[in-house]
């Protein structure tokens, strides 16, 4: 349950070897995850971050062999959202006057998660906090990935405790990144992302070269879930820039649904069409009601293209798209192009919903999309293949 990472940080958080979903059951998590907890001893000692409410009991049990709880000085609440603020509550009642220090809209988040009137001390970037040779220097971080997120620095041991920012989901025996697969460990980290981090990509950015104005070395960052980043830890801040800047691969990614594999036909046939107009182009086909849609997100984030394709149903379309668009348009991709397809029989509206709500999503989409009629015959499918080669020769260049 704790390891020691320097002199004076100790480990102490938890591996949920087990979760399998997150936020609910918004985001899968395939190789469970860990809450960080970090434990700095100098002449005084902070407690950063505390685990999922669930495991509150077990953290503050072991946290007990590692520290006796009345020598905890100082805790420090980066982010208030219950996988890391989630020991709090517990933890508090052994050691109710300890200060706890988090930003104002920390305060804010806080009590309206536990509604307790802690003894909280608001931090603002640049303000330090003594452990006696060491300090802490908090960094607000605001809408990373919430109002509240800020991180702290460990002067001395050069260490960036970096709260949900470069992050990952996957509970691993060895903590630190040189310890674990590489595939893995980006492939998650890519995915978390993709699925949290999107929507701010300028505050990424702007964030990360704030903390290199600031010239501060750095041997460590520790985030709040998943390994610790030893080996080369910029590898990581590297990816984020690329990531955060309308990141794109040769990739096209065709999402739809299908109820008696007309639209899937018609997916398959754009796939080879799109493969015909560029050999080089990664072409990769999800079916939206069975694939794991946090995956899928992925795949799109990693696209320059996305093809949505539905038959119609009740003058609509299938209801695994609805979802998957509304996760799509919620994360603000850009910089991508679109298009819809789809099977009908009669009314056949899915292709012009689908195509509407791409465009709401705010993809550029340079066509009215391809339905055929019924089942698609050797004609229909043909067809399906000329716009797909056309749609690709589009994302030349
Ligand atoms: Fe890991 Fe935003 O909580």
């Amino acid at each position: 349950m704790r390891f020691t990472i320097t002199d004076a940080v100790t480990w102490v958080g938890k591996r949920d070897w087990e979760l399998r979903r997150f936020h609910g059951e918004e985001y899968s998590t395939h190789h469970g995850s860990t809450y960080n907890s970090y434990l700095v001893q100098d002449e005084r000692t902070a407690l950063v971050e505390t685990v999922w409410a669930p495991f509150a009991g077990e953290f503050i049990e072991h946290l007990k062999t590692v520290v006796d709880l009345e020598r905890i000085d100082y805790v420090i609440a980066n982010h208030a959202e219950s996988d890391h603020s989630g020991g709090l509550p517990q933890l508090m009642r052994h050691i109710p006057d300890v200060p706890v220090y988090c930003t104002a809209n920390g305060v804010k988040s806080l009590k309206g998660h536990y509604h307790q009137d802690w003894n909280f001390q608001v931090v603002k970037t640049g303000q330090r906090l003594s452990l006696g040779s060491r300090e802490l220097i908090f960094i607000e971080a605001p809408m990373l990935h919430w109002p509240d997120t800020m991180f702290c620095y460990l002067t001395g041991d050069d260490i960036l405790f970096s709260n949900d920012a470069f992050g990952h989901h996957l509970a691993s025996e060895g903590m630190y990144n040189d310890l674990v697969d590489p595939c893995s460990l980006m492939e998650e980290c890519i995915k978390y992302y993709a699925n949290i981090l999107t929507p701010f990509s300028a505050l990424v950015k702007r964030k990360i070269e704030e903390f290199a104005g600031l010239g501060l070395p750095l041997k460590l960052i520790c985030p709040s879930h998943g390994t610790i980043w030893r080996d080369n830890p910029m590898q990581i801040v590297t990816k984020y820039l690329e990531w955060a800047g309308d990141y794109q691969e040769q990739q096209a990614t065709i999402v739809y649904d299908t109820m008696w594999n007309g639209t899937r036909r018609m997916a398959e046939a754009i796939a080879e069409g799109l493969n015909q107009a560029d050999p080089s182009l990664t072409v990769k086909l999800f079916n939206a009601a069975k694939g794991d849609k946090n995956d899928i997100v992925t795949e799109v984030f990693r696209s320059k293209a996305v093809l949505v394709g539905s038959p119609t149903i009740n003058r609509g379309y299938l209801s695994s798209l609805g979802g998957f668009l509304e996760m799509v348009r919620g994360l603000g991709f850009k910089k991508k192009k679109a298009a819809a397809f789809g099977a009908y029989g009669w009314s056949g509206e899915s292709v012009k919903l689908l195509t509407a709500q791409l465009k709401e999503c705010g993809f550029e989409v340079p066509s009215d999309g391809i339905r055929a009629l019924w089942n698609p015959d050797g004609d229909a499918l043909e067809q399906c293949r000329t716009f797909g080669r056309e749609f690709g020769q589009g994302l030349a260049g």
